[in-house]
């Protein structure tokens, strides 16, 4: 038993924070949202730049289009991991496609999630082609912060990538300036199912002490 009870509480809320695809469309309250990206916003940045910008997306039009054009790319890389479904030491076959199910299930469903938010980073001129990388370095960092918060808040959500495959699209619907860019979508609502623990390579398998070998 940890004689430090915010240690406690922090580790609980680290173990059990993961993926939560299949999410409520009850509405998440305007400041709970507001309270996530504050926590967001304490992750440490290049320089300390604070480039990060955040785009939450609640219009059920604007949530519409962003479904449409994510779910090709779900679509087609639900189908090409059933193909061929690895098994992975940690992960066996079932409970990978019952990951993919779940990927897939959103995929169908984003429209109905209350909050889709977008993680940015603001460069302050015409996105720099070899900056963009050192965006996305300070903008994830947030990102964990945000999951962290929303298990805190007893709110599910998951870090995304594969909708931002039309880069284009997505810029066109969100109205991007030129200096902005945008690293995650993260569906936030209330889970449908229950938090429970992650399951994780132990330490020991992941660590080198001094050098690799
Ligand atoms: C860089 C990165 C990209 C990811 N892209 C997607 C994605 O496009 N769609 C999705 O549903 N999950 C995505 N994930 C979430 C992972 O699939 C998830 O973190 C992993 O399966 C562990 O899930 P768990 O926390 O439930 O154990 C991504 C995670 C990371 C770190």
């Amino acid at each position: 038993m940890s004689t430090n009870p915010s240690e406690e509480k922090l580790f609980e809320v680290m173990y059990t924070t993961r993926a939560m695809r299949k999410l409520k469309p009850d509405e998440v309250p305007e400041d709970v949202l507001v309270k996530l990206i504050d926590a967001a916003n304490r992750a440490a940045s290049g320089s300390n730049a604070q480039g990060a910008r955040w785009v939450i997306v609640r219009d059920a039009e604007q949530r519409s289009k962003i479904a449409a054009v994510n779910k090709v790319p779900v679509d087609a890389y639900y189908e090409d991991q059933l193909k061929n479904l690895p098994e992975l030491p940690h992960q066996n076959r079932e409970k990978r496609k019952r990951m993919f199910d779940a990927v897939k299930w959103q995929g169908d469903n984003l429209q109905h999630i209350p909050a889709i938010i977008f993680a940015c980073y603001d460069f302050g001129a015409p996105v720099p082609e070899a900056m963009r990388g050192m965006g996305m370095m300070s903008v994830l960092p947030g990102v964990q912060n945000l999951l962290l918060a929303a298990r805190a808040h007893g709110l599910g959500g998951t870090l995304t990538t594969l909708g931002l495959t039309d880069r284009d699209a997505i810029r066109e619907i969100l109205g991007l300036p030129e200096s902005v860019e945008a690293y995650a979508i993260i569906p936030v609502g209330y889970p449908m199912g229950t938090f429970g623990p992650v399951t994780r390579l132990p330490a020991e398998e992941t660590i080198h002490w001094d050098s690799w070998s």
